[in-house]
């Protein structure tokens, strides 16, 4: 049977990670859950962001959820991101995000396209320094390996979806070095998929235009790091915003399950958090990584069945526990 390390985090995380669990154990009663900790409030506790132990948990499961953490604006010693100290370590190199239109949330009903983050390098690399007392300079790395990776993930991505484009967003003719190499890399290796047919390309400011003007023209979409996370921000409003997006950090036989959104400290212990995007991040667990196509079908149906019957009024207020409930009673 399947095992799940359980991270909920800091925040938000506390409240719809747990209720994302209880109903991915309606779908897979089996399923062993392990839970781990990570983030600000473990750092407070015991020195470290992510202790070495849930980095074990994560290995030996090769399955996470994990909620949200929060980070202090100013920079704090000894202090990094758990979400980004998890993705380097467990080396999770590409980052699933799929943005559509959801019954009553979605400001439009013909939205159904993914965007395919980089998440190893770019400009995540943590490699900043101040030349001088007035100049800061980042590092932004782009690898061929890296590039070639994403690109191999887009082919089987494309094949489940059955997608009819892929469009690889870089910005080439500023950074022709950087994302050349991502661009010319990622062409390769889909053509060799016998891909080259549906691959087109844009920049990244023409293409941030046209995910407002025109998103549903778009399908599947391969990008670098930086670029990957302001995109899918931006393109999660066309899902009805932060709580309805999902995310999955996918590498090599092991994936973490993600919301996009973060600690949410202003309706932290409200009630009011809406636990689908983590939900929907389960859901990409079981149809990318665990290759459950059928139990994945089944959870998003279940949203959707929730979502066409549910008003919003319903469910203002209580939400995390509404949502579940109404969940739990369609699977
Ligand atoms: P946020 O995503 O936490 O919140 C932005 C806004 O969206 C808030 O108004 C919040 O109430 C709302 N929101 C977010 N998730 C929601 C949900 N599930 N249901 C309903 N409303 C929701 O971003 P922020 O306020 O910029 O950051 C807060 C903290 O989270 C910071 O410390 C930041 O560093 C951290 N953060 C962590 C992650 C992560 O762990 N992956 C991601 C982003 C931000
Ligand atoms: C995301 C978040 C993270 C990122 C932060 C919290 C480090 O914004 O998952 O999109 O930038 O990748
Ligand atoms: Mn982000």
């Amino acid at each position: 049977m399947k095992r799940l390390c359980v991270i909920p985090g800091d925040g938000i995380g506390q409240e719809v990670v747990p209720s994302a669990v209880r109903v991915l154990l309606k779908l897979l009663p089996g399923l062993e859950v392990v839970e781990a900790e990570a983030g600000w409030d473990c750092f407070l506790r015991c020195g470290q962001a992510v202790p070495e132990a849930t980095m074990q948990r994560m290995r030996e499961c090769g399955a996470g959820l994990f909620g949200a953490v929060s980070s202090p604006a100013q920079r704090v010693e000894g202090y990094r991101s758990a979400v980004l100290t998890l993705r380097q370590q467990l080396q999770l190199n590409v980052n699933v995000r799929p943005v559509r239109s959801w019954p009553q949330l979605s400001p439009r009903a013909d939205v159904d396209l993914l965007i395919l983050r980089e998440n190893s390098e770019g400009l995540y690399i943590g490699r900043e320094h101040m030349e001088s007392a007035d100049v800061a300079v980042a590092q932004r790395l782009i690898s061929r390996q890296a590039s070639e990776h994403i690109a191999a993930r887009a082919a089987e991505v494309a094949r489940l979806r059955s997608s009819g484009r892929i469009t690889l967003v870089h910005k080439a003719n500023v950074l022709p070095l950087t994302c050349g190499l991502f661009r010319d890399s990622c062409r390769r290796v889909l053509a060799e998929a016998g891909l080259d047919s549906i691959v087109d390309e844009r920049l990244v400011d023409v293409a941030a235009l046209q995910l407002v003007e025109r998103p549903q023209d778009f399908d599947l979409l391969v990008t670098t790091n930086l670029f990957g996370d302001i995109l899918s921000d931006l393109a999660s409003h066309w899902s009805g915003g932060l709580g309805m997006a999902p995310s999955l950090n996918w590498g090599q036989g092991i994936a973490l399950a993600e919301p996009v959104h973060g600690s949410a400290p202003d309706i932290a212990g409200s009630g009011k958090a809406n636990p689908l995007a983590a939900v929907l991040s389960a859901a990409l667990l079981l149809r990318y990584h665990w290759q459950y196509g059928e139990q994945a079908d089944r959870l998003e149906r279940a949203v959707e069945g929730l979502l066409t019957e549910v008003t919003i009024t319903q469910l203002e207020g209580e939400t995390t526990r509404v949502v579940e409930q109404e969940l739990l009673s369609r699977l």
